[in-house]
């Protein structure tokens, strides 16, 4: 008797697109792509190969993104602590941002893609630079997807940076102490005029920040897998939205469920 009443065990079906999409989606989704070196390790390649490799997801997860109606990815792709690596590596990484925005530019043109930066620009190698320039100005005028590409970004870096001018235009008469809340320090910020993220993915197994948007992610979702970047697939995605559809967001609150 009581093993009759005792329910099957539901089996794992995996998410579907249809089902994501019947739930709110997060506006601004954010992933710290990492294990592009572990995933060349593995199968004994240069550290390169597995960049590269991640480039290709980066293509593959813009368009689903968009597809899926989400606003704003935010992409990490190089932190101020990334010049720690060895020169080659470096120049490699740095190669890439042109790489990608030189070959899917007209994908991203056809797709609404509006491609934004944030991030110490002035000290990237000039041929990055004005690739990612070149992309800003022909997206400019896009209405789809957000692709915010991280390049140079450290968080702490940003904030300095804003407490620093906040402190000038003080300074200067432009502000009073008083007038400095949250909504204005955000305003300082490199990611001014976006909303914050909704959900981080972090992959490759490691559980931490590494000073990406510590201000920004106050109340974001946060999703980690061990899935190693160069790994990550559209049903990945899908899982890290499901999770967030079905958390409960309370913003220091209580339940409205
Ligand atoms: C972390 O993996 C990844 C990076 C530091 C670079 C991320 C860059 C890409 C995914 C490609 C960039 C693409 C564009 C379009 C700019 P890791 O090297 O730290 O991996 P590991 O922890 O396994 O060594």
């Amino acid at each position: 008797m009581f093993n009759k009443m005792r329910k099957t065990k539901e089996k794992d079906v995996p998410v579907t697109k249809e089902e994501v999409l019947r739930h709110p989606m997060p506006n601004h989704v954010a992933i710290i792509m990492d294990g592009n070196g572990r995933w060349a390790k593995k199968r004994a390649l240069p550290r390169a190969a597995g960049h590269y490799e991640g480039m290709q997801v980066v293509r593959k997860i813009t368009r689903f993104a968009n597809e899926l109606g989400i606003q704003i990815l935010s992409l990490y792709a190089f932190s101020t602590e990334n010049w720690k690596r060895p020169k080659s590596e470096v120049d490699y990484l740095m190669k890439l941002p042109e790489q990608f925005l030189t070959t899917f530019l007209p994908e991203l043109v056809a797709e609404n893609v509006k491609v934004q930066v944030i991030g110490h620009a002035e000290a990237l190698p000039d041929h990055t630079r004005r690739a990612v320039e070149k992309a800003v100005k022909e997206t400019s005028g896009n209405t789809g997807l957000v692709l915010n590409f991280a390049l140079n970004y450290g968080s702490r870096a940003e904030i300095t940076a804003a407490v620093k001018q906040i402190a000038k235009d003080v300074e200067r008469g432009m502000l009073a102490p008083e007038d400095i809340t949250e909504p204005l320090i955000s305003s300082y910020l490199m990611t001014s005029g976006l909303a914050d993220p909704d959900l981080l993915i972090r992959t490759s197994g490691e559980i931490r920040l590494s000073n990406f948007m510590l201000w920004q992610l106050a109340y974001t979702e946060l999703w980690f897998t061990d899935v190693l970047w160069p790994d990550f697939t559209e049903q990945h995605f899908l899982e890290a939205i499901a999770a967030y559809q079905r958390r409960d967001r309370r913003f220091g609150g209580v339940s409205a469920r």
